[in-house]
């Protein structure tokens, strides 16, 4: 047993071995720790600790298996040419996680020791932190219900742990236009459900309208609202803007959408630079037409996996109209090099995202 800085670390006896950057996929391979904390009622969270990577040991009832009573969260750690590894935001992915937990009723983590759990792990399995540009390491805190119970009701007890993948680029041939279907028949999120929350559940809720998406040559699904199904609110698991005319839209947080941390980089660099932007609600026939009217110029999705994912192409009950060029937008482009200079330290990081490790 040794000390890290902040938690008591036991080490690996049997490193894994590394794939060479160029192999890497996204969250495929894990490195060779995780960090482990448990809650108890009565107790707290308690006994933080990093030990090596492998499988948790769960009991067939455990609460989390059969409700889904879980969040978790993502963020990168980046590597810059200098060597230093500096994390994205960490501080306000501990808070969303804590705002995720509250929307399950799961006891919230105090977010200053999220962060740490974030800094120790990436400390441990610095040298995982790969060092090919456009490479990175994806670090997934989560959080699962850990009562072994039947009965439908909060758990008493929970398990956060935190992994790290080693990740590629997430488009190999630099930024790629995807193709993204606008479904009215199923919905991601409804006012007073999970949208808002990073919860696993939503993420099952995703998968059958994608596998739609998929099948009619699509690469995700446009997610419109649940109760009108015509207010645009996510794409596949990013948040959308675009920029119709001069202006750049992006819908409100008003209850289905997650509070993207990409999305409101954007949001500020786009500020920074004067644009005139909008979260407003917009809908499906809105943008269809500003497509047909070529108004439409650009869209984009945003996440921590992809940073900026254009869309070149929109369907909607049959109809495809295509954005821009059906390329990379200016404006995307842009977007997408301002956050990546920033994530491996080449552009000043005017607004304090970053954090060395
Ligand atoms: C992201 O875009 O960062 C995501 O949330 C995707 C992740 C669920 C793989």
């Amino acid at each position: 047993m040794t000390q890290t800085a902040r938690f008591p670390t036991t080490l690996t006896r049997s490193p894994k071995p590394r794939q060479p950057d160029s192999a890497l996929a996204f969250g495929k391979t894990f490195t060779d720790h995780m960090f482990l904390m448990d809650y108890e009622e009565g107790k707290g969270w308690h006994d933080p600790r990093i030990v090596p990577y492998g499988p948790l040991s769960m009991d067939p009832a455990t609460t989390v298996l059969h409700y889904a009573q879980a969040v978790f969260d993502g963020l990168k750690a980046y590597r810059g040419a200098d060597g230093t590894i500096r994390l994205f935001r960490a501080q306000r992915h501990a808070e969303r996680l804590g705002k995720s937990c509250a929307g399950l009723c799961i006891p919230p983590i105090p977010a200053d020791l999220v962060r740490q759990s974030f800094e120790a792990i990436v400390g441990v399995d610095h040298d995982w932190v790969p060092r090919t540009e456009g490479t990175s390491l994806y670090i997934r805190p989560t959080v699962i219900a850990t009562d072994v119970m039947l009965g439908v009701h909060p758990s008493h007890s929970y398990t956060y742990f935190v992994i790290c993948s080693p990740v590629g680029a997430y488009y190999k041939e630099g930024v790629k236009p995807v193709r993204i279907l606008a479904t009215d028949t199923h919905v991601r999120a409804v006012q007073g459900g999970l949208g808002e929350s990073k919860a696993a559940a939503n993420y099952a809720a995703s998968l059958s309208a994608q596998q739609e998406a998929e099948r009619q040559g699509f690469t995700q699904v446009l997610w419109l609202d649940g109760v009108e199904r015509r207010w645009i609110d996510e794409v596949g698991t990013m948040n959308i803007m675009m920029k119709i005319g001069d202006e750049v839209v992006t819908p409100p947080l008003a209850g289905t959408i997650l509070d993207g941390v990409t999305r409101n980089s954007i949001l500020t660099l786009l500020r920074d630079w004067g644009h005139n932007v909008s979260e407003r609600r917009v809908s499906i026939e809105e943008v269809m037409q500003a497509g047909r009217e070529g108004k439409l110029t650009e869209m984009w999705g945003t996440g921590t996996a992809a940073v900026v994912s254009p869309v070149g192409e929109l369907g909607y009950k049959g109809d495809r109209i295509s954005i821009g060029n059906g390329g990379t937008g200016e404006l995307t482009q842009k977007l997408y090099d301002s956050i990546i200079g920033i994530q491996y330290g080449r552009l000043p990081d005017a607004h304090g995202w970053m954090s060395t490790v």
